[in-house]
């Protein structure tokens, strides 16, 4: 397929056609086309490899060569070069000796550059032990003295002799500077001279242009290009930490649960005691689908709605009066986008563990929740948890707490804290939290406690109930040293970043 010089142009952005702009307005080759063109370097840099590689422009990369000063060179700068100052001594004083020398504040190797120079020059004498400088060598004299001052301002000397001097006494050093020169090919002028060089394409999707985009004329992409691909495709670095935690789970005694994304009101949220009104419930949180109403079993229904409105009495002590208003089991069955995993966990509570009551049982799983936020660098509209639940006899917080550390420590991050917080359905709850050397500070990786009786009591359960969600994307975070949460999916990942990250290793784990 040939391409025209206009099928080039729509395929320009705004950058590249300054570049193109400015090597057409100017005197070919154009030096130093990046501050030529006034873009920013690395953008520039950007559209001359497309330019080149469009045969649009040709490159004239010219290395200019420069001298500066180093440290000692300024310091030189103000105090004066050596042999200035002897030549100053000597021309001022009368009957001047070698002796005398020793008090300009110059050391040895410096004494014998600075007369070695001035013995080149042919301006120094010594005559039956007494030194004495021709002044009328007036020119040679004004150049030294002048020439860090020149050297500084110009990058070199007309005292060619002196460079290489300078350079061996560390007083100046060489310094490189690429200018990226570039003239326009002939084809280049066509494309800027083309019909559709000069009209503006968009280039940036904006919700405004999405609205209107059957107005809008779209800068071209080039679908044939020849594109270089990675040589091996990779487990992205979110499945790779779940394999492990899986791993982890399976070997702590877990069984998976399986699960979907979209769930009832009822087992999101009525199943675990959430108030009705609950602002959790808001569409601002939660994600609502247009999916007709999701089917609750009328029996478990019914059995939840009575502690909801009247609670229970086990016997004189134990007993709830639960939220004493009443429960809309309409509500219940709105679908939606489930915001926790906890979801399940209750799904296998009524399914498995109501049916095997005098078993243990511990289930997990990682998977996917959604809540209607607006990303940022530690938020994303889905993510995935980490849900765990142990069912046995005589549990305490003392366990939630062991097991909490035995999972953490088998990831590879220790030193984990927690501290009380307030869940509807757990009491008591605790938060987690993880230290981030990176961030300097904790960071709040899960929440877990002991479930509520109200919401056990519809299962015939009266034994204390521990659980967790942690979040798998923080862990992570924190295994790969990476703070911002959006490099990992979705529209802004990096995907250089994540070809190349690795999973840290990390010691009694199974990475
Ligand atoms: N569901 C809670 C959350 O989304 C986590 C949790 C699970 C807390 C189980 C307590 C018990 O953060």
């Amino acid at each position: 397929m040939t391409m025209t010089a206009d099928d080039i142009a729509r395929r320009l952005t705004e950058s590249d056609k300054k570049i193109l702009e400015n090597l057409t307005t100017q005197l070919s080759p154009v030096k130093d086309i990046t501050v030529n063109a006034g873009l920013d370097r690395s953008a520039a840099l950007n559209s001359i490899r497309k330019l080149l590689g469009l045969g649009l422009i040709n490159r004239v990369n010219e290395i200019n060569l420069r001298y500066r000063l180093t440290a000692l060179g300024k310091r030189y700068l103000d105090s004066g070069l050596p042999e200035s100052v002897i030549f100053d001594f000597i021309s001022k004083g009368k009957e001047v000796n070698y002796k005398q020398l020793n008090n300009l504040g110059l050391d040895e190797n410096e004494l014998s550059a600075g007369i070695g120079v001035l013995k080149r020059f042919g301006v120094f004498n010594q005559i039956n032990g007494k030194i004495s400088v021709s002044s009328e060598e007036a020119d040679i004299v004004n150049k030294l003295q002048g020439l860090l001052r020149e050297i500084e301002t110009k990058g070199s000397t007309n005292l060619v002799d002196m460079t290489e001097n300078l350079l061996k006494r560390k007083i100046i050093e060489r310094e490189e500077i690429i200018a990226e020169n570039a003239s326009i090919t002939k084809f280049g002028s066509q494309v800027s001279a083309s019909p559709s060089f000069g009209s503006k394409l968009v280039d940036k999707l904006t919700s405004d242009v999405i609205k209107n985009w059957k107005d809008a004329a779209f800068r071209e992409y080039d679908l044939n290009a020849n594109i270089p691909l990675p040589l091996s495709g990779k487990k992205h670095v979110t499945k790779q930490l779940m394999s492990v935690i899986k791993e982890v789970l399976v070997s702590m005694g877990f069984a998976e649960m399986e699960s979907n994304y979209a769930e009832s009101a009822f087992w999101n949220f009525d199943v675990m005691m959430f108030k009705q009104n609950h602002p959790d419930r808001d569409i601002q949180d939660t994600v609502y689908i247009n999916a007709g109403r999701a089917k609750v079993d009328s029996d478990i229904l019914s059995r939840v709605k009575a502690v909801y409105e009247n609670g229970f009495s086990r016997n004189k002590y134990d007993t709830s009066l639960g939220h004493r208003r009443d429960f809309d089991t309409e509500k219940s069955k709105a679908i939606i986008m489930r915001g926790h995993t906890t979801a399940t966990t209750f799904r296998y509570i009524s399914r498995y563990i109501s049916k095997n009551r005098d078993k243990p049982a511990k289930y997990f799983s990682v998977s996917k929740v959604f809540r209607n936020e607006t990303p940022d660098q530690t938020h994303l509209p889905e993510f995935y948890q980490i849900e765990g639940i142990v069912y046995d006899d005589g549990l305490t917080v003392a366990d939630l707490i062991g097991y909490i550390k035995a999972f953490y420590g088998k990831i590879g991050i220790n030193g984990i804290r927690v501290k009380p917080t307030y869940n509807p359905y757990t009491e008591p709850s605790l938060e987690i939290q993880a230290y981030s050397k990176r961030l300097g500070r904790w960071l709040e990786v899960g929440n877990s406690g002991v479930f509520r009786p109200e919401t056990l009591e519809p299962f015939g359960i009266n034994k204390n109930v521990i659980a967790w969600g942690f979040a798998l994307e923080r862990p992570l975070s924190l295994l790969i040293d990476s703070s911002d949460i959006r490099t990992l999916y979705g529209a802004f990942s990096d995907l250089d970043f994540l070809r190349n990250v690795e999973l840290r290793r990390v010691t009694g784990s199974l990475i």
